[in-house]
């Protein structure tokens, strides 16, 4: 079966690795901490923090922005549960808005539908790796957090996604552009809001007693705990991991894009066919998905199609206001509703042979065609 997502590692990651367990250190420590230096200068970005997965890093990212209980974040409803879940879990309200049905962003327009006098922030996705236009949606004047799960390697007129707003997340989970299996990360602005997020990591204690021991502290082992938080630790192993794939991300992401453009070529002008936006010329895709959209009626018995033949497609995402758990929200999303009905992603990721992309190729134009 040809997979829909995937991941490449390389001998980096297992010499990493393999140091690790050597050095017989697996908690955090100096893989995340390079992890994290080298990161943050790639991206160039004011902080960066290494955690445990994006949706705990969506938890903190809402936390850190000190909203008033139960104000309401809008976020789009064409993203991943744990975008509404973080916003709930920091006491607040979901509100979800519309996504336009070629970008599968969230625009101005649609966030500012939604805006009550309870609104308190924005959440936007840059779905698959395409840049939000995020001049427009800062100017609504909210605190924004984005959501950069998929856009590690984007930027948006020259500066890398997450970094752009208030706050920014990212994904490293199995596969992400940089996969480590379960991890993520968070940019702050402000000297103040990193110094919170690093405490907030480590269960809002100021410091580790190996720290304290290390500034000549006597009675090393006390520490102060600031906050209730829960613990967002990645583990060196994950470290060494995200350092590996951080070195081969180029490599990574030109087979992405090899990928992403063999396909959009050889889609180009299939009927009741709509091939995925790629990034305007001041912007970068990232590549994470490919989503299309078969406007005939036919998305599932084409899903079912390519199952049969071997290819795994799925759906990124099912809209969240049509989950039991926040239909009540919103009534109607038209185009989340739409794409519901007609969107599909097929498969791209640093791992498919050229054998595999002719045969996606095949199998989508020959049922497409009919
Ligand atoms: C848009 C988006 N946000 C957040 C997450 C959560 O990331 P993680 O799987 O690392 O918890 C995902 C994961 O798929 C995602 O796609």
């Amino acid at each position: 079966m040809i997979n829909v997502f995937g991941s490449r590692t390389g001998n980096e990651e297992i010499q990493n690795v393999t140091e690790s367990l050597k050095a017989q250190w697996l908690g955090m420590g100096p893989k995340v901490t390079e992890f994290e230096a080298r990161y943050k200068e790639r991206l160039n970005l004011e902080s960066f923090l290494m955690v445990d997965s994006g949706s705990n890093a969506l938890f903190m990212a809402v936390t850190l922005l000190d909203l008033p209980k139960g104000s309401e974040v809008i976020l789009p409803s064409f993203t991943w549960v744990s975008c509404a879940q973080a916003v709930m879990m920091a006491g607040h309200t979901p509100v979800f808005c519309d996504v336009d049905p070629f970008t599968m962003n969230a625009t101005a327009e649609h966030i500012k539908a939604q805006i009550t006098d309870k609104t308190g922030a924005i959440m936007v996705v840059h779905y698959a790796g395409l840049p939000v236009e995020m001049d427009d949606v800062k100017a609504l004047g909210y605190p924004v957090i984005e959501d950069a799960a998929h856009a590690v390697d984007s930027h948006y007129k020259g500066t890398y996604c997450g970094g752009i707003a208030d706050v920014g997340i990212y994904s490293f989970d199995a596969v992400k552009n940089i996969a480590v299996g379960e991890g993520g990360g968070i940019t702050v602005k402000g000297e103040e809001r990193a110094k919170r997020a690093k405490l907030l990591r480590y269960s809002g204690i100021g410091k580790s007693g190996f720290e304290a021991s290390t500034q000549g502290k006597a009675r090393w082992w006390e520490y102060n705990i600031s906050e209730a938080f829960i613990k967002m630790n990645p583990s060196d192993i994950a470290g060494g991991i995200a350092l590996g794939q951080l070195e081969n991300l180029d490599d990574n992401q030109a087979r992405r894009k090899e990928i992403w453009n063999t396909y959009q070529e050889a889609f180009k002008g299939l009927n009741d066919f709509v091939n995925p936006v790629d990034a305007s010329a001041d912007c970068k895709h990232s590549y994470f998905t490919y989503s299309i959209r078969l406007m005939n009626g036919k998305r599932d018995e084409f899903a079912k199609y390519l199952f049969d033949n071997g290819i795994y497609t799925t759906l990124r995402y099912h809209p969240l206001h049509m989950n039991p758990l926040y239909e009540q929200t919103n009534k109607t999303l038209k185009n989340c509703e739409m794409l519901n009905e007609d969107c599909l992603s097929i498969p791209l990721h640093p791992n498919l042979s050229d054998e595999d992309v002719q045969k996606v190729i095949h199998h989508v134009t020959a049922f497409v065609k009919g």
